[in-house]
């Protein structure tokens, strides 16, 4: 039957136990069995409890949601974003022979260090490409090329992939693609519906939402979601603890309603700090002033996300004297909270990107990260305007 996406976070995945409205915390590590035959019974059979790590009843609620928010055939939960980038890309990697990827430049700074610095230990070659134009993507694939893989809106800069663009590419000669959603969420971009093979987030944003739990998860077709549990989260462990799974899974359940509310204060606080005589430029997927504004109400109709970046005319000093002033805006590295985040992305978390690649990836010394939360905006506002001001 189809259903709206509110409906779909509500009561997708859930398998309730009888007369519960809401799903049981399961934190047991292992499964008890009656004997020695079911026991290795289960060992032959998919999907049987056994041992967490291979898979629990609690966190296959929010693998179930995941999978049905973005349309994909599964989906497999993880400990951090971090562990379902990684694991999704040692999936992918799980064959003889060279090895070569494709990476966008707009990328989250571990994900730049996992993709330039970690697999080359394990032979695997990369090229960035520059995020806004497909057709770098398309120069710098070799024969050996096995993955492309794009990260949109990108962290910080909001630059934008063209999805259906560069999928098609990638498709046409037998690459998979994996995309980091974490900044848009499937509320406002289905990458499988544009051509993606792959969805990765960091569920600790959006998915979450409270800012008080950590997760990742991977979606996409079902034979590589089992590559990805049986290889990486069972070898390299990064599975998620049934509790953390239990709170996103709740968080998921107000995820579209919360995006529109995170969408539209973003939008109201974009289009204040472009009128603002203090304000040296503003970037927001939704806002005209963004160079990929028409690419962004194709591939992002549910709307811009929560997150604008922007400059003040003074520069890296400016910047500072706004972050130290601002008091209900929270000083932080994370973004997708209730609450409004604001970070200096240069100074902290990309703080170990060189420089150089920084600033060629557009994260210059001043640009200002604001993750808007869901408070009243005019109080978002109130507390930006008293940071920025020289009163
Ligand atoms: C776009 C993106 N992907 C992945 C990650 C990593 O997620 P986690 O911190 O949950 O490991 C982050 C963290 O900020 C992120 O912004």
């Amino acid at each position: 039957m189809k259903q709206g996406i509110h409906t779909t976070a509500i009561h997708t995945g859930m398998e309730l136990e009888p007369r519960d409205v809401t799903p049981a915390i399961h934190m047991a590590n292992t499964y008890l069995f009656e004997s020695a035959e079911e026991a290795a019974h289960a060992f032959e059979t998919e999907g049987q409890p056994i041992y967490t790590r291979w898979g629990n009843p609690t966190i296959e609620v929010l693998e179930r949601k995941i999978a049905a928010l973005e349309g994909a055939e599964k989906a497999v939960a993880t400990a951090s974003g971090m562990a379902a980038v990684s694991s999704a890309l040692l999936a992918a990697l799980q064959d003889d022979g060279p090895k070569h990827i494709v990476a966008t430049t707009g990328l989250y700074s571990g994900t730049f260090h996992f993709i330039t610095k970690d697999l080359p230990h394990f032979g695997v070659e990369t090229t960035l490409a520059e995020a806004t134009d497909p057709t770098a993507f398309a120069a710098a694939i070799r024969p050996e090329t096995r993955v492309i893989y794009l990260e949109t809106p990108g962290n910080p800069t909001l630059a934008l992939n063209d999805i259906a663009a560069i999928a098609a590419l990638a498709r046409a000669r037998g690459i998979l693609t994996i995309l980091d959603n974490t900044f848009a969420t499937p509320v406002n971009q289905r990458p499988i519906a544009l051509g993606v093979d792959v969805v990765v987030h960091s569920a600790t944003k959006f998915l979450c939402g409270h800012g008080d739990a950590m997760g990742g998860v991977v979606a996409g077709p079902a034979d590589f979601i089992t590559r990805v549990l049986k290889g990486p989260i069972r070898h390299f462990g990064g599975c998620i603890s049934p509790f953390n799974a239990w709170l996103i899974a709740r968080g998921m359940t107000t995820l579209p309603l919360r995006m529109e509310r995170h969408n539209a204060n973003s939008l109201r606080v974009a289009e204040w700090l472009h009128a603002h005589p203090a304000v040296a430029w503003v970037r927001y997927p939704w806002h005209p002033a963004h160079p990929q504004y028409d690419l962004a109400q194709r591939q992002m109709p549910g709307g811009g996300g929560g997150v604008v970046v922007f400059e003040l005319k003074g520069g890296l000093e400016a910047g500072a004297r706004l972050l130290n002033r601002v008091r209900l805006c929270a000083l932080t590295v994370s973004l997708g909270d209730v609450r409004t985040l604001i970070t200096h992305p240069a100074s902290t978390t990309h703080r170990s990107v060189p420089r150089e690649t920084r600033l060629a990836a557009g994260i210059s010394d001043g640009l200002v990260r604001l993750a808007v939360g869901l408070e009243d905006v005019e109080d978002i506002i109130a507390d930006l305007e008293e940071g920025i001001s020289n009163r």
